[in-house]
């Protein structure tokens, strides 16, 4: 069966991947794009309507992104975002000048007239962020809303199915903006919305199945929830004897992580299971080292050295097997390997190592999970009958409780950091908020404080402890953890962990921090 497609052209926008997210939710495969994609590459089977996202840059600028040529051509339904409805007035011949100020936050819809705001309350909330302002409209469209401080707020072609917003319907500050894209989705482009995360599994099996044959199958277990959903639906797919699972266990994963990992695979029948414990090797690359980013690149270097000598020992090569390995469709877009705008953020080093490239050249890699968001993953995971606990682990970085120590690496402010964690992590349980955050973490500073235990001053280690809600880790907001959690958690710390004095909690949100310290 062909999907409906629908095609997000990706200007630069932080919120980019969340518009396909609200697609997928309304049951359309909504994929990104460069901005520049070429109309050939767009056009085909199933293509249903095109999206033009926001972007930091601004039309009035002679270098800022633009669409192919041609591609505006499409004869599918076009929705422009923010600064795509900027671009659809100013290549229809409109005018866009900068604004003198920046129009920051929400705003009240008057006067919202045409299809996309169908069922609508008469004056929704919207979020606003820009700069520039339409000043001439181009010819053959029409305002079909302002702001209430009378911004042009949405645009609309007189006669073909052109809509733009200057908002963003895609974050929840926009609260009716589910219903705005819906509208676009089923009454613009008349989908029938049958895709699933269920429709998806059945695909993946079957694709897999095609692409392996016979041939083994080696899949790297990091211990996460995206490369554990990836073993899974493999166990699924093909007979156990067929896969490989490899899990290198670096020490550097929460407490009782790699042992329950290792459980799990031998539950789902994955004989062919191997545990490496490689924790003195990670441990040895690490010695010394502050910078986060040269963490990241010594323990993707272990990784690759040990997966090698692993390889080898089993006699595979490009050759003969296919990897699996549990990357998802953030990775690859942060990645920039779609091809698309988004800034590279972290170095993945599923997406880059020689090892990956070869086998990617080769077309011997198997990435089931590549198409889809987290929360995609997690309900395939649940589909595959993983257990409801694994499933919905909060997301831990690839190279694990390194870049929560922060600067340099010793076996002992590991086990601080991991036993920091263990705790928090159990209280957050305990208080029944696990669920309902996102991401929860300790982490270790790189300074130290004065406390007093007994009956002297001491000097210790200080914990961070972080909580934040967020959607798909790109941007992320502090969770209220309750303050009888954080001094529970906190009290249990300093008592049961010997060498730690002081215990803080973050409440910054990304932008500007970061979720993790480093
Ligand atoms: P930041 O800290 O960039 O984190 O706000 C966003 C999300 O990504 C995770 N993260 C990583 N994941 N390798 C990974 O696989 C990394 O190097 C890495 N750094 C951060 C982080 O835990 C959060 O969920």
């Amino acid at each position: 069966m062909t999907h409906e497609r629908l095609a997000v052209l990706d200007f630069g926008s932080q919120y980019t991947p969340l518009i396909a997210r609200r697609l997928r939710e309304l049951g359309v495969l909504a994929e990104i794009f460069p901005a520049d994609v070429s109309p050939e590459r767009l056009v085909g089977a199933g293509l249903k309507g095109v999206i033009l996202s926001g972007g930091p840059a601004s039309v009035t600028e002679p270098d800022s992104p633009r669409p192919a040529e041609g591609l505006l051509a499409v004869d599918v339904p076009v929705l422009g975002v923010c600064y795509g409805m900027q671009l659809l007035n100013q290549l229809g011949g409109g005018r866009v000048v900068p604004g003198a100020t920046r129009e920051y936050g929400r705003a009240e819809l008057t006067e919202a007239s045409g299809p996309l705001f169908d069922g609508l309350s008469a004056h929704p909330t919207v979020w606003m962020s820009h700069g520039d302002r339409l000043d001439d409209l181009a010819p053959g469209w029409r305002v079909a809303a302002r702001t209430n401080h009378g911004i042009v707020a949405a645009i609309a072609h007189e006669t073909l199915p052109r809509h733009a917003v200057q908002f963003h319907p895609e974050v929840t500050h926009t609260p009716e903006g589910r219903q705005i894209l819906s509208n676009f989705v089923f009454g613009v482009c008349g989908c029938r919305g049958d895709w699933s995360v269920q429709a998806y599994m059945e695909e993946s099996i079957a694709e897999v199945r095609a692409q392996v044959g016979q041939a083994p199958v080696i899949v790297l277990v990091s211990g996460g929830v995206d490369s554990t959903v990836t073993a899974a639906l493999l166990a699924r797919a093909l007979p156990p004897e067929q896969v490989f699972p490899i899990h290198i266990d670096s020490g550097l994963m929460r407490a009782g992580e790699s042992e329950a990992v290792a459980t799990f695979l031998r539950e789902a029948g994955l004989v062919n299971l191997r545990v490496v414990h490689a924790q003195p090797r990670f441990l040895e690359a690490l010695s010394g080292v502050a910078d986060p980013e040269e963490k990241r690149r010594r323990i993707g270097d272990v990784f690759i050295e040990v997966q090698n000598a692993e390889l080898a020992q089993l006699g595979f090569d490009a050759e003969s097997a296919f990897l699996a390995q549990g990357t998802l469709y953030t990775d690859m877009i942060e990645s920039g390997a779609s091809g698309a705008h988004t800034a590279t953020i972290k170095t993945h080093h599923n997406v880059g190592t020689p090892l990956v490239r070869a086998m990617r050249e080769a077309g011997r890699l198997v990435e089931p999970c590549r198409g889809i968001f987290k929360d995609e993953v997690r309900a395939l995971g649940l589909l595959l009958g993983l257990p409801r606990e694994l499933v919905m682990r909060h997301p831990f970085p690839g190279p694990g409780l390194a870049i929560r120590v922060l600067g340099a690496i010793t076996p002992e402010r590991l086990a601080i950091v991991r036993e920091a964690d263990r705790i928090y992590l159990e209280e957050i349980r305990r208080a029944g908020l696990y669920d309902a955050i996102w991401q929860a973490f300790a982490a270790l500073l790189p300074v130290h404080a004065v406390g007093v235990q007994g009956d002297g001053r001491t000097v210790g280690e200080v914990v961070a402890l972080r909580a934040v809600d967020s959607v798909d880790g790109m941007t992320a907001d502090f969770h209220p953890v309750p303050f009888e959690v954080l001094g529970r958690a906190a009290s249990r710390i300093v008592n049961e962990i010997r060498g730690v004095t002081r215990v803080v909690f973050d409440v910054t949100s990304k932008p500007p921090a970061t979720i993790e310290w480093e």
